[in-house]
């Protein structure tokens, strides 16, 4: 870090510049007041919706965070990829996708519907996402199954603030019924591996959306998966160039919920969204990008950070094309 430092060869070798247009862009969107935050679980309805964080971290490992970046909030949806990146790390891209297919859906993400194969369409889906945990280390107790997810999360986070929420954990089971009818049905479907526990694969699913972060801890995540697998800020390799090739490819096309066309066609960059207000947002080989706020659109996505993403592009040409 310290020679490139000297010799100034950053990715972003500006970097002072880069983040103070960040900055503007961040005041931007503080000003806007539309979107309701999520309401379904109490954990998430008592999010103040005037929470806005924005934290940036290169794949050099330069750092930068505006707002309410120390703020703890819970994964959610943005678990998913990675959940997805550690089964095809572990078990390979042939393996999953015999559970699991690669097309958005077209259909909400918690809607009971499988494509014509009989598999889920997806992994960033409710239901591709419980085909995937049900994949993932199903050789082990639940216990050490959810620590397997944590502490993987935990090395893409650089060993930063990544724990578990358990009240958000508890709503979440209590309220479940129609991720238990998504499951239930993919049972009848043979969706899932021979003799797995359809309670407690939805159990693990429910503990890894539970997983608690805060905007700088994320934006850690969102570096390694920027920088091919490699934690910027540790060195550590966690994932493979094959797993993190397919995450990015179904971020960009599945990521933002019913607005990932439109996603894709403005602001060109792979990205995931969850119900607590964050945007996983990566700009591979160069950053990963942490939004969150709470307050949603009418599609699920935080509005102040999809907002952000729209201005960013505008002012720099990260966008794919
Ligand atoms: O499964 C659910 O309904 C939520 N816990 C998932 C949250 C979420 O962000 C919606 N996702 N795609």
């Amino acid at each position: 870090l310290l020679r490139r430092a000297l010799t100034s060869q950053f990715i972003i070798p500006e970097f002072q510049k880069f983040t103070s247009k960040i900055d503007d862009i961040y005041w931007e969107c503080k000003s806007i007041h539309s979107g309701k935050v999520a309401t379904y679980i109490p954990q998430l309805s008592r999010y103040s919706p005037d929470y806005w964080a924005v934290s940036i971290c290169t794949i050099d490992g330069q750092r930068h965070s505006i707002g309410d970046f120390n703020v703890p909030f819970c994964l959610q949806s943005g678990a998913k990829p990675l959940a997805y990146a550690m089964a095809v790390n572990e078990l390979g891209s042939d393996l999953v996708h015999q559970y699991v297919g690669q097309e958005p859906s077209g259909q909400a993400f918690n809607s009971l519907v499988l494509d014509a194969n009989n598999k889920p369409h997806n992994p960033m889906i409710n239901a591709g996402a419980l085909a995937v945990t049900s994949l993932l280390k199903n050789d082990l107790l639940l216990s050490d199954r959810f620590e397997y997810f944590n502490v993987q999360a935990k090395r893409l986070g650089g060993q930063e603030e990544v724990g578990f929420h358990n009240p958000t954990f508890l709503s979440e089971r209590a309220t479940a019924d129609r991720n238990r009818a998504i499951g239930w049905f993919m049972k009848e479907n043979k969706c899932f591996p021979e003799g797995i526990n359809l309670e407690e694969t939805l159990d693990f699913y429910f503990q890894c959306c539970s997983v608690e972060v805060t905007c700088m801890s994320a934006s850690v995540i969102a570096a390694s998966i920027a920088n091919g697998g490699i934690c910027p800020t540790t060195g550590d390799k966690v994932l493979s160039a094959e797993s993190v090739r397919n995450t990015l490819s179904l971020m960009y096309s599945c990521g933002m919920y019913d607005y990932s066309g439109q996603f894709a066609f403005k602001v060109g960059l792979p990205a995931k969204s969850g119900v607590s207000g964050c945007v996983l947002l990566i700009i591979p080989n160069v950053m990963g990008v942490c939004l969150w706020s709470p307050p949603l659109d009418h599609l699920g996505n935080s509005v102040r950070a999809v907002n952000f993403c729209e201005r960013l592009v505008a002012k720099f040409n990260f966008h794919n094309y």
